[in-house]
């Protein structure tokens, strides 16, 4: 890559090595071999991790690329100080949880990173740089972190929203639906909009590589989690109105699919979304919306969230209703922590909620996960004494009187059945919170069987 501006091109950081941070620096690192990549961060144990065998996240195909591409042009630090100094690129990946405190508590986003930040670059940065939000932000934060930085002429605030999901998150830096990049339409904007192109021009078609203002990418972000939130919730309000009316949801969930103005994708009817986007960025737009005066938009989008926490809780009613209105003392089995399948990411899993409610029911559970159990562990730390964390299925629904299906893995499409139906308490329960199962083969079997949005098979009445 030729210096083409007065930025030098060759070189990237990114601030903040988590979840989107790593594997976005691995893919350009992997797709811009004449570029050098370096990924900071304030956790030394994260970084070492990064530099480690052992990779602090689990994403499917990310362990290879980070071997094939670490120590050659992409290198992990705690350095942020010398890391601002050599790079003029520098993307910021930094989480932005909800507010919990003062204005805005539990729903505004939680800049305080994002700011430590900017009066880092401010007092730190030498030269010219393009700051890069990849954190998901709200509307018109670069224009309040343009005020902190102070020096219009010496920092030039890109916004490029992150896409990817977790669990697909390497195939979709690979083949992105679109990639967004915001911008100033000064000509230092435009100047410093044309860099962060080029580096994405390098695997990224260019149709695929949407420019706009600051504002637009920045809301873009923020409305496309708030439309795909509110698919889920749109099919999951359903379930609620099938399992009432003899309706079954995955044949309306295909019925409605093949409308192409409606589209098959994200109409699986389940337990609910989780991970830590969704519900904040919601949140996030809502605070938004109140703060303009939108109050009608604000309550719209607030539903989304309240029918998710819904769905949750009928999923506990219906775990109680059926297993005779008391699960005291009975042993339940939850199959999955995880928020998704094909993550280690437990952040707003159901399965938190979950099973909080079923200890509040006195239940004694065991939770098993693939991958995220080390998570859920620390997430229900509270809890210790109630609950045993196996990771082995057939261990865990041993002697179990129901098994509750809260993450949609593979791994439990497959499993042998009528060894685990063998092994548990009579009447034995499923309770299939992904709708992933073969309920007729397990209703044969000899469980009860109540899937989402479709009528519950029962050996008893
Ligand atoms: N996780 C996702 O799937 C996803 C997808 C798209 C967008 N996003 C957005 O991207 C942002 C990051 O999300 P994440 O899931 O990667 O979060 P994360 O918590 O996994 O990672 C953030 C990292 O930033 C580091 N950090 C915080 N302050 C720092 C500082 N002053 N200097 C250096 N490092 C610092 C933290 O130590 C942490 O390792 C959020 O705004 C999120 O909303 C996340």
């Amino acid at each position: 890559m030729k210096e083409i501006t007065k930025y030098r091109n060759n070189r990237i950081l990114c601030i903040g090595a988590g979840y989107v941070g790593g594997p976005t620096m691995a893919v350009i690192a992997e797709k811009c071999s004449d570029c050098i990549v370096t990924v900071v961060d304030i956790n030394k144990e994260r970084i070492d991790e990064w530099n480690s065998d052992k990779l602090p996240i689990y994403e499917p195909g990310l362990d290879e690329i980070v071997k094939k591409v670490r120590g050659k042009n992409l290198f992990f630090s705690t350095d942020v100080e010398n890391g601002i100094l050599d790079n003029d690129i520098i993307f910021v990946a930094v989480n932005t949880p909800t507010k919990t405190f003062g204005k805005g508590a539990g729903m505004a986003a939680n800049l305080q990173y994002w700011e430590i930040i900017a009066r880092q670059l401010r007092d730190v940065a030498d030269k010219p740089k393009i700051i890069v939000e990849k954190s998901t932000l709200p509307v018109k934060t670069a224009e309040a972190m343009e005020r902190v930085l102070n020096d219009k002429d010496k920092f030039e605030i890109l916004s490029n929203p992150e896409f990817l999901a977790e669990g697909t998150a390497v195939n979709d830096l690979h083949y992105p639906d679109r990639v967004l990049i915001g911008s100033r339409e000064t000509k230092n904007g435009l100047e410093a909009r044309k860099v962060i192109v080029d580096i994405y021009a390098n695997w990224v078609p260019s149709e695929k590589i949407i420019t706009t203002n600051t504002f637009s990418s920045e809301l873009s972000k923020l409305v496309a989690n708030g439309f795909l939130a509110q698919r889920v919730s749109s099919i999951n309000s359903i379930s609620a109105v099938c399992e009432a009316t003899e309706a079954d949801i995955s044949e309306i969930a295909s019925a409605i699919g093949s409308d192409s103005r409606i589209g098959s994708k994200f109409l699986n009817s389940s337990i609910g979304f989780g991970g830590s986007c969704f519900k904040k960025d919601i949140l996030n737009l809502v605070y938004i919306c109140k703060s303009y005066g939108l109050h009608e938009v604000a309550d719209y989008w607030e539903s989304v969230i309240k029918i998710n926490e819904y769905q949750q809780n009928r999923f506990v009613a219906n775990i109680l209703n059926s297993m005779f209105n008391t699960i005291a003392g009975r042993k339940i089995c939850i199959f999955g922590a995880a928020f998704k399948a094909n993550t280690d990411d437990t952040r707003e899993s159901p399965s938190i909620n979950i099973a909080k409610m079923l200890i509040e029911e006195k239940a004694k559970l065991v939770i098993s996960d693939p991958k995220a159990l080390k998570n859920i562990e620390f997430d229900l730390k509270h809890y210790k004494s109630k609950i045993d964390y196996i990771n082995d299925p057939y261990e865990a629904a041993l002697e179990s009187h129901a098994i509750a299906i809260l993450t949609e893995w593979d791994l439990y499409k497959n499993l042998d059945y009528q060894k685990i139906f063998e092994t548990m308490i009579k009447p034995a329960f499923i309770f299939d919170g992904r709708n992933i199962l073969d309920h007729k083969k397990l209703f044969k079997i000899g469980f009860n069987v109540f899937p989402i949005g479709k009528k519950a098979m029962l050996h008893y009445n």
